[in-house]
């Protein structure tokens, strides 16, 4: 046994000495090719890129998903190429393929790592049977600023329910072998701090300092590595001035060296060739060294690998071990998968698109991610045996295809529920929907259908109305500087709020909006994000009692989008403002004093606090916390304490609640956050039950990067709270000590 494949298991030797062998055969050519992803979705593929495939110039395609195309690809790659090498097919399944479950950020909202996981593996069944074997998602990019079009794409602002929820997802694409029929290859992206964009503008430079990359912006991916991702997507954005597809620090030093990453990192969409644009090298030969002595194995949709680096490595300049290295983990990959026992897929062997399962599953994570930001005097559910008719007004009440979100290029329009829709099938003739559109779209300023909606609204028993954003206001390059709601909206809510009647709000769309203008004109706000497919059932579930929300917020929604960056995890400061300091005009807290009373870290024109902090979600039901406590008032490094708290559904509803565990490690070598989330379980408990939830916390778990960019946990007091948001009151402390 040689050195490469001692300890390793069974398979991975066969696969390792399998590597080698064809690695051994390769020409540098078609090394190179390996490295070349390339764009196949113009025109009939087999025709165009035929050639290049039977010269071994191509790796792997992206963007087509025709598999009677995608096997004929497979078949002049395998057959008729010298080696035989099978492809990698990349798509981006970002939430659900033809079946579209909601946007992360919904899913987020869910809490629920299982729902999340079942969830990609519909996307991935789906997937597979169309031919794609390799995906980019999860996006783990954490995201504190809502103006930024991807938050959508995101789970939001918090490093562990990031990482949960990344991990989650890579274990349902890839499933427990990658070679099964149906599992998929993830590709945790985009490495790293691409959510920290500058304003929230989509490609913008970040700066970060590395304890803030380490203790937030890695950790996900470093998560990711840990569940056992298959291949990486570096970021488009420039990285404390060395662009993240050029920095090798991230992609070699840390990915490779500090968490033994052995999958394979691959460009974003032409990112090599952009090192150009950045203004970090000169030209297109110069981007392939930069990119491939940084650490990038394969170049997408570009050719500054395949133009340059057969060149670079003659010069010396890029070693042949290193693309050797490039070309191992990506064959490795292919191995993995199984494409060399069986490179093609038989649709009619996986499930049918859509099937009874994958609905009801898009269904249950509509349901666990639609949040109840407010829910005045019961606003909330309606009793529909009571009314005879409701008026259903606003521009996303019916709308097929905006519900679906962002990055939904295999989504089947057809295939969606709207809620005007949902609500007709559940209440059949027995109560009169009275329809008002009002606007074409979020965005419109016609409002000369407003009377109508007034009207309908008049003669109504109940008013639901449905705002938010269109699904091409968020995603990629899609961000936003005013994130309010868009258009004349704001004007309809306050139209229709003028008759004296409650008004129920129901919010689709793809980032936390600022709501400020619309909060006190509505009774109840239900937050649906962007559903997906099975929106319309889920929510007119919750509308009428048939479930009760469970959601809880994956992001802090601002007041003003002055206030971002605004997240939960922030830092004290040394003039931290607080209820007390705050002198209140007119009974409202909402301003600071123009006076030297305040000197806190205040905006003068809004207050310090978020308008829903992150972790908030009503119920129909009320749960209370009671009698938070500590299994030890004293633990030392290497043990755990067990916190644990009363919860009671003081309602007559069962229902399900998140619990959150926060902590505070008072004093630190570096300041650490005034909370960070380090538990949470969703829990189903029946009208006025009472149970004791416990979470076990290890002192690794509180741990942190410090200044010598170690992970160590330092002795002192910690609080630690439990409760339905990140402002949970219940509040508990216990001190680490040094070992024993
Ligand atoms: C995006 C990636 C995506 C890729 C392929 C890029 O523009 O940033 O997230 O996977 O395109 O479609």
């Amino acid at each position: 046994m040689n050195a490469l494949v001692a300890g390793m298991p069974h398979k991975q030797q066969d696969i390792a000495q399998s590597v080698q062998a064809l690695l051994g055969q390769m020409t540098l050519v078609e090394k190179i090719g390996q490295m070349s992803q390339v764009e196949a979705s113009h025109g009939y593929a087999p025709e165009y890129l035929g050639d290049r495939l039977r010269a071994g110039l191509i790796g792997s395609v992206i963007n087509v998903v025709e598999v009677d195309v995608l096997n004929e690809l497979q078949r002049i790659a395998v057959d008729e190429s010298r080696l035989g090498i099978p492809l990698l097919i990349g798509r981006d399944v970002i939430h659900g393929f033809k079946t579209v479950l909601p946007i992360p950020l919904g899913q987020a909202a869910t809490w629920n790592p299982t729902l999340v996981e079942e969830g990609a593996r519909v996307a991935a069944l789906e997937a597979a049977k169309s031919g794609v074997n390799w995906t980019f998602a999860p996006m783990i990019d954490i995201s504190r600023d809502a103006r930024w079009g991807r938050i959508a794409e995101s789970y939001g602002e918090c490093v562990l329910l990031t990482s949960e929820l990344g991990a989650a997802t890579i274990r349902g694409f890839q499933g427990d072998d990658l070679a099964a029929n149906g599992s998929i290859a993830a590709c945790a992206k985009h490495f790293a701090g691409y959510g920290a964009v500058e304003s929230g503008r989509d490609y913008a430079t970040t700066n970060i300092a590395d304890t803030k990359l380490r203790n937030v912006y890695f950790r996900p991916f470093n998560a990711a590595v840990d569940a056992g991702v298959s291949t990486l997507m570096t970021s488009f954005s420039d990285l404390n001035g060395i662009p993240a597809t050029g920095n090798r620090y991230i992609l070699t030093d840390v990915l490779r060296g500090e968490w033994g990453f052995e999958g394979f990192v691959v460009s974003d969409w032409d990112s090599i060739r952009q090192l150009q644009i950045h203004g970090l090298t000169e030209n297109d030969r110069e981007s392939a060294y930069a990119a491939s002595t940084a650490g990038v194995d394969m170049e997408m949709a570009g050719d500054a690998y395949s133009n340059h680096l057969p060149g670079l490595v003659e010069e010396g300049r890029v070693s042949e071990e290193s693309i050797d290295d490039s070309v191992a983990s990506i064959l490795r990959i292919k191995f993995e998968l199984g494409l060399f026992d069986n490179p093609y897929t038989d649709p009619e062997s996986l499930p049918e698109f859509a099937n009874e399962r994958a609905l009801q599953v898009a269904k249950e994570a509509a349901l666990q991610s639609v949040v109840l930001l407010k829910n005045d005097h019961g606003a909330l559910p309606l009793a529909a045996d009571e009314l005879s008719s409701i008026a259903v007004i606003g521009p996303l009440a019916d709308a097929r295809y905006e519900q679906l979100g962002t990055w939904i290029f295999d989504g089947d329009e057809e295939l969606s529920v709207t809620p005007l829709q949902a609500m007709r099938t559940l209440l059949g003739d027995s109560v009169e929907l009275r329809y008002v559109r009002a606007m074409e779209n979020s965005r419109s300023r016609v409002n000369d259908q407003f009377d109508a909606a007034v009207n309908a609204a008049h003669e109504s028993d109940a008013v639901l109305l449905f705002l938010g954003e269109e699904s091409i206001l968020s995603g990629e390059a899609h961000s936003r500087a005013d994130i309010g709601l868009p258009g004349d909206q704001v004007e309809l809510v306050r139209r229709v709020r003028a008759i004296g009647k409650p008004v129920i709000a129901v919010i689709l769309a793809g980032r936390p909006l600022t709501l400020s203008d619309i909060v006190d004109e509505v009774d109840a706000i239900l937050y649906a994000w962007h559903p997906g497919t099975m929106g319309g059932p889920a929510i007119t579930d919750l509308v009428f009692g048939k479930a009760s929300p469970s959601g809880k917020l994956p992001a802090t929604f601002p007041r003003v989008v002055g206030q971002i960056p605004i997240y939960y995890s922030q830092k004290n400061g040394g003039k931290p403002p607080s209820k007390d300091t705050v002198v209140h005009i007119d009974d409202i807290d909402t301003f600071a004093p123009q006076t030297s009373l305040g000197m806190s870290a205040f905006h003068l024109d809004t207050c310090f606090t978020p308008l829903f902090p992150f972790g908030h979600g009503l119920s129909y039901t009320w749960f209370g916390y009671e009698n938070i406590r500590v299994s030890a008032n004293e633990i030392s490094i290497g043990e755990e304490v067990v916190v644990s708290v009363e919860l009671g559904n003081h309602g007559d509803i069962e229902a399900s609640e998140v619990v959150q565990l926060y902590t505070r490690d008072l004093v630190g070598s570096l300041t650490r956050p005034v909370k960070e989330l380090k538990g949470f379980q969703r829990v189903r408990l029946a009208p006025r039950e009472t149970r004791t939830i416990s979470f076990k916390l290890h002192t690794d778990e509180l741990a942190f990067f410090g200044r010598d960019g170690k992970r160590t946990v330092e002795p002192g007091m910690f609080h630690a709270w439990i409760g339905g948001s990140s402002d949970a009151e219940q509040r508990t402390e216990f001190r680490i000590t040094e070992h024993r």
